[in-house]
């Protein structure tokens, strides 16, 4: 462990790939606006866009999908003057770190991430060379901002680790107390958020069906639809938490409710207890609705002026360099690189 002090600083990242979900908002986006409100860290929010190009993105469709999310964090409520806000590509000690770090890690531990086995599938021998060095890529996003906490949903939990463990690894080689290792911070009632169709599987942009999903961009018809179509049992809202073991769409939903409302689970099961699905569904239609389609609008509101995104997203990278440029110098230093 470290024993360095490092300044309160999050780092967190969202690939710019497509169809922002309420996976992405609540186990990600609306983390990283209260942390941003809680003033107690310094935050610096990414669109990663070289970790979307580990698979094919379409050059027009990652320009619209970069300025988009970038409309989706501000529309979601993250200042781009108390933020810094910015897209990977542009601040090139990412790419320079990673390279460092693909050095660091090993074979052995990137075979074991389960999204590389998950996304390269049964064709390893096609996926492509960065999808593999992936979580190496991330260690840099984190490292080079000696980010001391990482809010993500509960799928990144993994890479997590990996990051851990390269920074310990690289302190370790080289006798320093330099890189942290940085906390995960996975909190909240909607770390996971699952599909409406099928409560033990994800909530994904990926999935071919659009009804398992609410995407960040669906106008306040199609959330409440999609929300009034979700998968259910038959039995009632049950009176404890317990009851809602083994309904992983009953679940799945009381967990929706408690993120986006800022509820425990307890607390939404007490006010719902014994109610049928469908007058919850409804009722949880409304909230959604209430949260989620203001935020479209404004994302709408924000792509008309792309403009104004570029400069925004030219201003935050300029702050992040400021921050990188200095660790990544460090960095050589350590490992003797000769530099001039
Ligand atoms: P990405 O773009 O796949 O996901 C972005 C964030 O959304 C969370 N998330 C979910 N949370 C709850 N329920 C879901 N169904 C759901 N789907 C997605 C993810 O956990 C993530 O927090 N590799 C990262 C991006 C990244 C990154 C980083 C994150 C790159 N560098 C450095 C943190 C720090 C990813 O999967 O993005």
């Amino acid at each position: 462990m470290s024993d360095a002090t490092f300044t309160p600083r999050v780092f967190s990242g969202i690939q710019p790939s497509g169809g922002l979900t309420l996976g992405n908002y609540l186990g990600a986006m609306k983390r990283f606006v209260d942390m941003q409100d809680a003033g107690t860290h310094e935050c610096v929010y990414c669109m990663v866009d070289l970790h979307a190009i580990t698979v094919w993105q379409d050059p027009a469709a990652l320009t619209r999908n970069t300025r988009e999310l970038c409309a989706g964090f501000i529309a979601a409520g993250i200042d781009p003057e108390k933020s810094i806000l910015f897209n990977q590509s542009q601040v090139s000690e990412h790419a320079q770190l990673a390279w460092i770090f693909n050095c660091v890690a090993r074979m052995g531990w990137m075979g074991r991430m389960t999204q590389w086995k998950d996304k390269a599938g049964k064709n390893a021998e096609a996926a492509s060379l960065g999808l593999f060095a992936y979580p190496a890529l991330m260690a840099a996003d984190i490292l080079a901002y000696h980010a001391t906490h990482v809010p993500v949903g509960e799928d990144q939990k993994q890479h997590l680790e990996l990051t851990r463990d390269i920074a310990a690894k690289f302190n370790h080689d080289y006798g320093v107390d330099f890189f942290p290792l940085p906390d995960p911070v996975i909190e909240g009632a909607a770390t996971r958020v699952m599909n409406l169709q099928d409560g033990t599987k994800k909530m994904s942009k990926s999935d071919p069906s659009d009804r398992t999903r609410i995407n960040m961009t669906d106008d306040a018809d199609t959330i409440a639809r999609k929300i009034k179509k979700a998968r259910t049992d038959p039995d009632p809202l049950p009176e404890t938490v317990e009851g809602l073991e083994r309904r992983p769409e009953a679940r799945n939903l009381v967990n929706i409710w408690a993120g986006l409302a800022d509820l425990s689970v307890e607390d939404v099961v007490a006010q719902n207890a014994g109610k049928m699905f469908g007058y919850f569904k409804q009722d949880l239609a409304d909230l959604a609705v209430a949260k989620l389609a203001p935020i479209s609008t404004e994302m709408a509101r924000l792509m008309q002026d792309p403009d104004e995104i570029d400069r925004i997203l030219a201003r935050g990278s300029d702050r992040a360099r400021d921050i990188a440029a200095p660790i990544l110098r460090q960095t050589f230093d350590i490992m003797g690189i000769v530099r001039n």
